[in-house]
């Protein structure tokens, strides 16, 4: 079954931006990203396009916004559009069974939210000041924890690849 997945780094009060950038540098979760989401779709918000800077190689990268000019980058299998159900009906009609990960930022999480039957959550053990972007709230009782899949018991410490330790959760919807 193809399945729609936002996938996230969040500190402990669910902050995952300030400025149009990330908050740390995580190398082994954006390693573990890479590996999951490549060959699939991405989603992105306008914002999240311009702080990456360029498409997401070996992936049908799609940029939501609203502006009808916005210019499509020359990249194979990029798209721009320019709503939730547009992207919604792109993936259902798809003639094969990649998933679509739902990366950011707070906006595109907040929208497509209610359509996702997976989270994978990349708990920051931190509380970072002036942030200006949140994942959305989530009622936890409808989710499930399925899998840890990075660390040792689920947890990677803070190190010369990642500024702070975290723990990388795979849930899935129960209801
Ligand atoms: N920690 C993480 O895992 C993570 C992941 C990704 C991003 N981030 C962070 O999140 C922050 C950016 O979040 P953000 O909320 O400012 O921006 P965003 O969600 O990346 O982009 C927002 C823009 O996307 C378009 N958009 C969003 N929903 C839409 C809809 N339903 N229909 C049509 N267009 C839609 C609009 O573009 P127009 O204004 O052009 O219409 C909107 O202004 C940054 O700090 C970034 O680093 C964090």
């Amino acid at each position: 079954m193809k399945e729609v997945i936002a996938i996230t780094a969040m500190d402990e009060n669910n902050a995952i931006g300030k400025d149009n950038k990330l908050l740390c540098t995580l190398k082994d979760d954006m390693e573990y990203f890479r590996s999951v989401t490549e060959g699939h779709i991405v989603v992105m918000g306008r914002n999240t396009y311009r702080s990456i800077g360029r498409p997401l190689p070996n992936r049908i990268n799609i940029i939501l916004t609203k502006d009808k000019n916005f210019p499509i980058p020359k990249c194979l299998g990029c798209r721009v559009m320019h709503s939730v159900s547009e992207v919604l009906s792109f993936h259902s009609n798809l003639n094969n069974d990649k998933d679509m990960f739902i990366i950011g930022g707070e906006q595109v999480y907040e929208s497509f939210l209610p359509y996702c039957n997976k989270l994978i959550v990349s708990h920051i053990l931190a509380s970072f000041d002036d942030v200006d972007a949140h994942f959305p709230e989530v009622d936890w009782t409808k989710w499930e924890p399925i899998g840890h899949p990075l660390g040792e018991e689920g947890w990677v410490s803070a190190d010369d690849r990642n500024e702070y330790a975290f723990s990388t959760v795979i849930y899935r919807k129960t209801v």
